[in-house]
């Protein structure tokens, strides 16, 4: 017997997300419609494509670990300076780098319950206490996430804006107001995967050297560049400077910093997957409408249909991808397990999937 640390060996086996690989595997043939990871159905600019094969040849060396160019890059973008500027290997990593700097065994967390799994998932696996307050409405509940965070001595409160799983958005003046009632000490975490589709004014203005927030964003929603692995997050010096304590120095490989200093400069694209992605929406809420199923607002690249009870929506989900290989995620939990969480894809997928919708939904009628 192994001796694990207390810790993982107390965790549940859990598999935080099954990949449609694994299903293709389990099927015995392809999934046809791919739109349950929130991947970009646009891909990477070709630029991008341009500058990975332009650096292929140098495969032989590993990175700059500093990232320095990119995150000249990113800090140029974003008008603040280099050291305020943190790379990972997605934002999924850099969401781990926050909980371990921060977190010791019993220490609370606050989240919308149900908010998304892989924040849950470091925060488990580096023994946080969880305090979930409810969303309401489909929507974080800023007022909730405050008073739990004052109310628990939370050392750091997590919000997506936008929101994953739901697509909704918090305005600029509810989310100081969850910073207005941080504990002394603590941190707000604020996941912007979904920014590049954010709302006018959903995106606050903050101070980078203000110690209380840090910021995440990726490449991997409107750049179309998921399977590179690049995130980075925008905060305090001490803060960032304090990741290299424990980041993963080689990770973001020297092929992925490529590709995204060609995305950054490439912004034509970007507005144009923007544009595509609200058109997709858009086609989602007619046919959601159409069958009877409330689409609800989204500023993401997805839209979370309201299937009105888990069960149905469970069932749906399973029917589409084994009758229809078809793949879309849900959330796991109750009230939010009456969603599905449909991708925007490219219009032949949309087509596709609003018909293999219509066939599911009627042979279950
Ligand atoms: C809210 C949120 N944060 C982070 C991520 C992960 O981003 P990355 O691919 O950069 O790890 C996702 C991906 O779906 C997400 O929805």
């Amino acid at each position: 017997m192994l001796r694990y640390s207390h810790l993982v060996g107390a965790l549940p086996a859990v598999v935080p997300f099954v990949p449609p690989e694994a299903f293709e595997r389990r099927l015995g043939h392809p999934i046809k419609i791919r739109i349950g990871a929130n991947e970009s159905a646009f891909g990477p600019s070709p630029k991008v494509v341009e500058a990975i094969k332009a650096a292929a040849h140098q495969i032989n060396w590993y990175c700059d670990p500093e990232g320095y160019v990119l995150r000249e890059a990113l800090a140029r973008h974003h008008g603040v300076a280099r050291e305020n500027i943190g790379l990972g290997i997605g934002a999924d990593d850099i969401l781990g780098l926050v909980v371990r700097s921060m977190i010791d065994p019993g220490d609370p967390v606050v989240m919308s319950h149900g908010a998304y799994p892989t924040f849950a998932f470091h925060v488990a696996g580096f023994g946080g206490k969880f305090v979930t307050p409810p969303y309401r409405d489909f929507r974080n509940d800023a007022q909730a996430l405050a008073d739990a965070a004052a109310a628990s001595n939370a050392k750091l409160v997590y919000l997506s804006n936008p929101d994953n799983p739901t697509g909704s958005w918090l305005s600029v003046e509810e989310q100081q107001a969850i910073l207005a009632k941080l504990p002394p000490g603590a941190l707000f975490v604020l996941d912007e995967a979904y920014s590049d589709f954010a709302p006018e004014g959903s995106l606050p203005e903050l101070d980078p050297e203000d110690p209380r927030v840090i910021r995440i964003r990726t490449f991997s929603k409107a750049h179309g560049m998921a399977g590179a692995r690049v995130g980075y997050a925008i905060g305090a010096k001490s803060l960032i400077a304090s990741f290299d304590k424990i980041r993963h120095h080689f990770g973001v490989t020297r092929l992925s910093q490529e590709a995204a200093l060609a995305s950054l400069n490439d912004p034509a694209y970007i507005a144009d997957v923007r544009q595509r992605v609200t058109e997709g929406r858009r086609d989602y809420a007619v046919l959601a409408e159409e069958l009877g199923l409330k689409p609800l607002p989204s500023s993401t690249n997805f839209v979370a249909m309201d299937m009105g009870d888990g069960d149905r929506a469970r069932q749906t989900l399973a029917r589409l991808l084994e009758d229809e290989a078809v793949f879309l995620r849900m959330p796991g939990v109750a009230p939010l397990d009456r969603l599905i969480r449909v991708t925007v894809g490219t219009p032949a997928e949309r087509l596709g999937f609003a018909a293999a919708l219509r066939r599911v939904l009627t042979h279950s009628a």
